[in-house]
């Protein structure tokens, strides 16, 4: 049979960390690849106890349809963290709630992209942001980065000459670079969005996840126009299982996110959504976030110390102050790529740069993920890496 696919289809790609992961489940492999969160961390007993609770408590009407925008208590309790994290007008009406944050960027794709429109990124991004966007057909313009992020020149020229609608921005510990956009960038951003007619959109699973440095106050924050949609979940602070995440704007742009949410799933699982507000509600959540911290934190020591042990002086690599990504640079000439399938003969996996570049670009990047091996299987997978580096070094110069 062949099958007739729609046109966009045509466009979109499996995602490459999706790809490698099945290589994961081979014995011996020491993985950097995936954006998994420690599962050392995840409250299991008291996920229990909560399930338990809630159906204790609301029985069948926790396993009946609700309403689209949200478990009532969990919108109020978001809109509570949206206040502390200094948004400071923030209520449930500004709320809706997501089946992951995965599930705001497909949602705002489907209500803002037209096919062609022009959408600006960091450079590089999220890549499940680009295969979210390029369902709907958007156009990729990749904007320049350097160590504190997006460059408001390179913005305001690339929004002057693409006319786009939208920004798309990962300002705290970036995925995939680890790198957090400055406070004074993020107001000088603000304020070329806002003179242009742009709308942000600032995707913020890790900001909770910081352990070195200040925090540093979302674009969100300094918002008094409504062109902000902020996007945010639990994944990385309770547990990615639930598939639970939220998006914060204004209540026009949230009526049309809840019509698009209506078609896509009717309305995020209310059992999950309730067991995320008893665990919020019975234990201490800041209390656990620490533990993440304090463990990541280790984690990214750890590595760095590895690697400034192990990797050749030519390679350099990012030194994020929170979240689950160091990025690293390989000399001109080597292509990170091209060192994979040593890699994984060798029993260790990252991800290659350039799949979070729209253009393509990046063969001389790769991302490694600190925050899921223990220190002794980062030490072995680090040495592994370290051979693979040497030899694609002896490649290149042979070239
Ligand atoms: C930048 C970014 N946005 C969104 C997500 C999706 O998170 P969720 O599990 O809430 O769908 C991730 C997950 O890794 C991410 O890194």
């Amino acid at each position: 049979m062949e099958y007739n696919l729609s046109r966009r289809m045509g466009q979109m790609r499996p995602s490459a960390v999706r790809q490698i992961l099945k290589v994961t489940e081979q014995p011996e492999m020491i993985s950097f690849a995936g954006g998994l969160p420690a599962p050392e961390c995840f409250p299991v007993a008291e996920i229990a106890e909560c399930a338990q609770r809630v159906l204790a408590e609301a029985g069948a009407q926790a396993l009946q349809y609700a309403v689209t925008e949200g478990f009532g208590p969990l919108r109020e309790k978001f809109a509570a963290e949206m206040r502390g994290r200094g948004v400071v007008g923030c209520t449930a009406e500004n709320l809706l709630v997501t089946s992951g944050s995965q599930q705001g960027l497909d949602l705002i794709g489907k209500i803002l992209i037209d096919p062609g429109d022009a959408i600006l990124t960091e450079s590089p991004t999220y890549l499940a942001a680009i295969q979210a966007f390029q369902a709907y057909e958007a156009r990729f313009v990749p904007v320049r980065t350097d160590e504190l992020g997006l460059i408001p020149e390179a913005l305001e020229e690339s929004i002057l000459r693409e006319r786009p609608k939208l920004l798309y921005v990962i300002p705290n510990f970036q995925n995939p670079t680890g790198i957090t956009l400055a406070a004074a960038r993020r107001q000088a951003i603000y304020d070329l969005a806002r003179r242009h007619g742009i709308l942000i959109v600032e995707d913020d699973p890790y900001g909770k996840l910081r352990y070195r440095g200040v925090e540093i106050p979302p674009i969100a924050s300094l918002d008094e126009a409504g062109i902000v949609l902020y996007l945010s979940t639990v994944s990385k602070t309770i547990t990615p299982g639930l598939r639970v995440g939220w998006v914060a704007g204004h209540p026009t742009l949230l009526r049309s996110l809840g019509i698009a949410k209506q078609a896509a799933d009717l309305h995020t699982s209310n059992i999950d959504q309730r067991i995320v507000d008893r665990y919020l509600t019975d234990f201490d959540s800041a209390a656990h976030i620490e533990r993440i911290r304090q463990l990541y934190g280790a984690r990214f020591a750890w590595m760095d110390n590895c690697l400034t042990a192990q990797m050749p002086g030519e390679f350099h690599w990012t030194h994020p102050e929170g979240g689950m990504f160091l990025w690293v640079s390989c000399p001109e000439g080597v292509d990170a790529g091209a060192m994979l399938p040593e890699a994984i003969e060798r029993k260790v996996l990252f991800v290659p740069g350039k799949d979070f570049f729209p253009d393509g670009s990046g063969q001389r990047f790769m991302r490694l993920n600190f925050s899921n091996a223990p220190e002794a299987k980062i030490e072995i997978g680090i040495a592994r890496l370290a051979e693979v580096a040497r030899q694609a070094l002896v490649m290149a110069e042979k070239a």
